[in-house]
């Protein structure tokens, strides 16, 4: 998107113009207030991650031994439906480093908004989590594995309200190991659509934390979203915190934390846009 603004200024410079203003697209309009803004602006370095910043927590959750300019990239791809010309995608990998906490079973590494916080407003009132995902052919995921790539967990860590998955659900033989699949507290497949190797999908979820209702929106490449289901009761109390990025559990094993199997030279990613959360208070949901 840089060459276009770049593009924009050169055509507005040669046609004379005096104050040239830049192109904005009028589409992919967020429309509600935004609690968390993890959209990243065009130009933004991997290093920028590193230390505190306004976006995500510098410190959580990833290896120990890694910084975030070693796990995130920022990939050469179109811009998803809400990052528009002024936000990028970014990327997390997995490597053989991404063992957070000494949990020898998982892989991971995940983002948190820098604002969210465990008793914080992503958990109450009535509010929306916004993620695109595209696909990296050099960094595919192995889909015999279990992987949880956006979730909001409670304060005590004893539980999800929601999950965002791909691959082999451990324990649920029924399900689709090439569909993304949203999953309730208690691990019960809410809606699954295929995962697209090709373009953009986008992904909404509303929480309702009066009602306790958890609602879906879905849409592929830049269409506009649409409710892909109706808002379905859920148990999700307990607070907490979003996290975005790759959960990897192992194969083989009942301890999925602490052991199991994990092929070696891992080298894996999940492209991500369009992070944001917004209060969906009135009934505003962005599509
Ligand atoms: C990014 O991708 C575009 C379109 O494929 C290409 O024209 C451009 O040269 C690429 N930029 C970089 C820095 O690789
Ligand atoms: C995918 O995971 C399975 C189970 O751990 C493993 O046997 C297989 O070798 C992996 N495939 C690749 C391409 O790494
Ligand atoms: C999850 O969904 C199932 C099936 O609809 C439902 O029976 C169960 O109560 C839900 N669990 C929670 C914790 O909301």
């Amino acid at each position: 998107m840089q060459s276009f603004t770049l593009l924009a200024a050169a055509l507005f410079a040669s046609a004379g113009f005096a104050s040239p203003t830049p192109a904005k697209r009028a589409v992919n309009a967020i429309n509600c207030p935004i609690v968390f803004d993890g959209r990243v602006p065009v130009g933004t370095a991997a290093t920028f991650f590193d230390t505190s910043n306004a976006l995500f927590n510098a410190d959580y959750v990833k290896g120990a031994n890694l910084k975030w300019s070693q796990i995130l990239q920022l990939p050469n791809v179109s811009s998803s439906r809400f990052d528009g010309s002024g936000y990028e995608a970014i990327e997390v990998t997995l490597s053989d480093a991404s063992i957070f906490n000494n949990q020898n079973g998982f892989r991971r590494a995940g983002l948190q908004f820098a604002s969210d916080s465990s008793t914080g407003p992503g958990a109450s009132g009535v509010k929306t989590l916004h993620w695109s995902v595209k696909q990296d052919a050099t960094r595919p995921l192995n889909l015999t594995h279990e992987y949880l790539n956006v979730w909001h967990e409670t304060a005590d860590y004893s539980a999800d309200q929601f999950m965002f998955e791909a691959g082999t659900i451990i324990g649920s033989s029924g399900s689709d190991k090439a569909s993304w699949k949203i999953l309730n507290r208690s691990n019960q497949i809410l809606w699954s659509t295929p995962i697209d190797n090709t373009q953009w999908q986008n992904f909404a979820v509303t929480l309702d934390y009066n009602k306790n209702t958890i609602q879906v929106y879905y849409s592929a490449g830049t269409a506009a979203l649409t409710a892909a289901t109706t808002a379905i009761s859920a148990d999700i109390s307990g607070n907490g915190q979003f996290q975005i990025g790759m959960l990897k559990k192992p194969t083989g094993t009942s301890d999925v934390v602490n052991s199991g199997y994990q092929e070696s030279n891992l080298n894996e990613g999940q492209i991500y846009g369009g992070l944001f959360v917004e209060d969906s208070a009135d009934g505003c949901v962005s599509t």
